[in-house]
């Protein structure tokens, strides 16, 4: 059972989410893991004998008590019709939901679009259909209501070379459905009149990287229509093994889902809304060390790459400081991969002691922050924020925001 800060439970069975696309890949890893949390889990399939299946799967690992299952298409609105009236009849609302459905036609190396109107139609229509059915039932809480759309970085702002769509989408104060259904039809009409390539849309898989982009783009509306009372992010788990990369991909389903889930559960006091997150290609594997991180940035910086999945030395000159430190991310469940060791980096003797640590632990890290620099910005000497530590350190690892 997930806990908050002070030790209350935040995550409990009635705790409801929904996931849909579940039968296989990254949905059906993420109902196993929501349901080893303890929470209560709608599966959801396209392909009823396929749903059927995934619950035997979840049956066999002992997990399926709260996992209920439903057949549902997102692309079929009388299926989506049909899956809010079977909810409504169980339960009284829900807290998560997990659009994780999607299609995409083109093995890897292809960029064909002979299939444009499903894709589109699916991965962002049927999303978004979907979610706005559900909204009556979603229970509105600013600290546990989410909505967690699962994207593609093939469908972020930079990838479009079009600059009138992309100052169409980019104004976030100003975005909205209509204008997205705008941009798709134009995207529709370039695809039927031949001219799709030469418009600056996405290169790679452009209609899903296409359905991509606006559901990015919706993801902001809702974040704006829902702000302070749901929170809305979307999260694009990397390449990952599945049927959708024909198994190609840097890691598991189990792996991309257990990032999705940490997204998805963010302890209230980390909630954000309208975040683009995005999963790195190496994740656990990627060690970031941390000096002075204690407190303040420091500690802020291990907190969000803990919640972004990596592996984090925490380190401080004073251990008992650390091992407070350690015990507030304990009480975010953010721990699990953050490691303490002592390190006063005005000190050989503590420096060599560190090093010998970290060796016989780690077979090398990726990320140096030196919180030092934020002390000397304070003296004036130099301009080393956050976001600048972010941009400079973390950069191919994950995104903080879209826009
Ligand atoms: N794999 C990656 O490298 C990667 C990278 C970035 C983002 N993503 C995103 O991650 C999510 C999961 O993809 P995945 O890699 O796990 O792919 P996947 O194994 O192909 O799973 C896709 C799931 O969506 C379902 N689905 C498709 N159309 C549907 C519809 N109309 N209604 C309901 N369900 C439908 C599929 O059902 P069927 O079995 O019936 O087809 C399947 O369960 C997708 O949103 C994808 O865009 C994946």
């Amino acid at each position: 059972m997930e806990s908050d800060a002070s030790g209350g439970k935040v995550w409990y069975e009635d705790t409801v989410a929904i996931v849909t696309g579940a039968n296989k890949g990254i949905g059906y890893s993420l109902v196993k893991r929501f349901a080893e949390l303890g929470l209560s889990v709608v599966l959801t399939a396209r392909d009823k004998s396929k749903g059927s299946k995934a619950m035997d799967s979840l049956k066999e690992l002992g997990l399926e008590r709260n996992v209920y299952f439903c057949q549902l298409d997102i692309s079929d609105s009388a299926s989506i019709r049909s899956f809010a009236f079977w909810f409504q009849s169980r339960f009284d609302g829900f807290d998560i939901l997990v659009n994780n459905a999607a299609v995409c036609y083109n093995p890897m190396g292809e960029n064909s679009i002979d299939h444009a109107k499903t894709v589109i139609n699916t991965n962002y229509y049927g999303s978004k259909l979907f979610t706005e059915a559900m909204l009556p039932f979603l229970r509105h809480s600013a600290s546990t209501s989410r909505i967690l759309n699962i994207s593609s970085r093939l469908g972020t702002l930079d990838k479009l070379k079009n600059a009138k769509v992309k100052a169409l989408l980019g104004d976030k104060e100003t975005l909205s459905e209509e204008r997205i259904d705008m941009v798709l039809s134009v995207f529709l009409q370039d695809v039927k009149e031949g001219r799709w390539k030469t418009q600056g849309w996405p290169e790679i898989w452009t209609d899903y990287s296409v359905s991509k982009l606006a559901l990015n783009a919706y993801s902001q509306v809702l974040a704006r229509r829902y702000d302070g009372v749901v929170s809305v992010n979307c999260f694009c788990p990397g390449f990952t093994q599945t049927s959708m990369t024909d198994g190609k991909g840097n890691h598991s389903a189990d792996d991309a889902a257990e990032m999705a889930a940490t997204i998805a559960l963010l302890q209230p006091k980390a909630l954000t809304t309208g975040k683009f997150y995005a999963g790195s290609t190496t994740r656990g594997d990627t060690v970031a060390i941390v000096t002075g991180a204690n407190k303040g940035i420091g500690y802020a910086l291990v907190k969000r790459f803990a919640e972004l999945g990596l592996s984090v030395v925490l380190t401080a000159r004073d251990e008992s400081k650390g091992s407070k430190a350690m015990d507030s991310l304990k009480e975010l469940a953010l721990d699990h991969n953050v490691h303490l060791c002592q390190l006063d980096i005005s000190n050989s003797a503590s420096i060599l002691s560190f090093v010998s640590w970290f060796r016989s632990r780690f077979d090398g890290f990726d990320i140096l922050v030196e919180t030092f620099c934020a002390f000397k910005a304070k003296k004036g000497k130099e301009v080393c924020g956050l976001a600048t530590v972010e941009a400079s350190c973390c950069k191919q690892h994950f995104y903080p925001s879209l826009y």
